[in-house]
């Protein structure tokens, strides 16, 4: 069966600041969501791409995607995304045809994700595991807090907890599927959530962990944009 991946990019951006939807912002010149668009069409395994657009911006995504080259063998839509990220995975699931057996779900925002990562996820699911996601060690030590309420903030917050830091991932996208795996999860689960693999944990199906990639983070503030055109750089030297 063939492979698709749903790229949600249908959020503001607010925590990098007044602007453009972020997946439209530029890079270098280009916009975000075609360097995301680029990364996961460079898979050979990939033949579908299906963008969640901003509700208010599909039409422009659709110029745009018409607008810079892509691989012949990698064929796309467009779809208008909704209010929350896991709304719009679920609008993006929606569009797929028949004959789709894994699904791959990539954030806009984590435009430099190295081939050989999104390779390893689709090979895992190919494998036979229903749901896998690349994740990375932690640098930071993570604490468990009881928050500070909304009245005062900034104020210390008691640590609760210091779970051991060798057993924690971070974890990143492309995070790979089980079509019908992922569809049930979308169907069931209704909590907000902040990933897709979690929607698959609550269903009791196991999620595996593959390695993940620096480059594959997220560019979620505006020190993550300053990153990310420095990598860039790097790579055209
Ligand atoms: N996303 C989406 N639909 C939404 C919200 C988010 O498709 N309603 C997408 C974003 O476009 C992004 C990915 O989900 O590619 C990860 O979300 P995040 O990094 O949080 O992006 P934003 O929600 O746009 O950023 P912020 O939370 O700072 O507003
Ligand atoms: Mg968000």
């Amino acid at each position: 069966s063939r492979t698709a991946v749903v790229i949600p990019a249908a959020g503001r951006g607010v925590r990098l600041g007044p602007g453009a939807p972020k997946a439209l912002r530029a890079l270098n010149g280009t916009p975000m969501l075609i360097h995301a668009v680029r990364a996961m069409a460079a898979s050979r395994a990939v033949s579908l791409v299906v963008v969640v657009a901003p509700p208010e911006g599909a039409a422009e995504v659709k110029t745009l995607l018409a607008d810079h080259a892509l691989p012949d063998r990698t064929d796309f839509l467009v779809v208008p995304g909704g209010e929350t990220r896991q709304e719009s995975v679920k609008l993006g699931l929606d569009a797929l045809p028949e004959g789709i057996g894994v699904v791959l779900v990539h954030d806009a925002a984590r435009p430099l994700v190295p081939v050989d990562t999104v390779d390893g996820v689709i090979e895992a699911v190919r494998e036979g595991a229903p749901a896998v996601v690349p994740a990375l060690p932690l640098a930071d030590t993570v604490k468990q807090v009881e928050p500070a309420g909304p009245d005062k903030p900034g104020a210390p917050e008691p640590v609760v907890a210091t779970p051991e830091r060798a057993r924690l991932r971070a974890v990143q996208t492309p995070q790979g599927f089980d079509r019908d795996t992922l569809v049930r999860a979308h169907a069931t689960v209704t909590d907000n959530v902040t990933d897709d693999a979690s929607m698959v944990e609550q269903l009791g199906v196991q999620v595996v962990v593959v390695p993940g990639h620096e480059e594959a983070f997220k560019v979620t503030r505006p020190l993550d944009l300053v990153l990310a055109e420095a990598v860039l750089a790097r790579r055209r030297a």
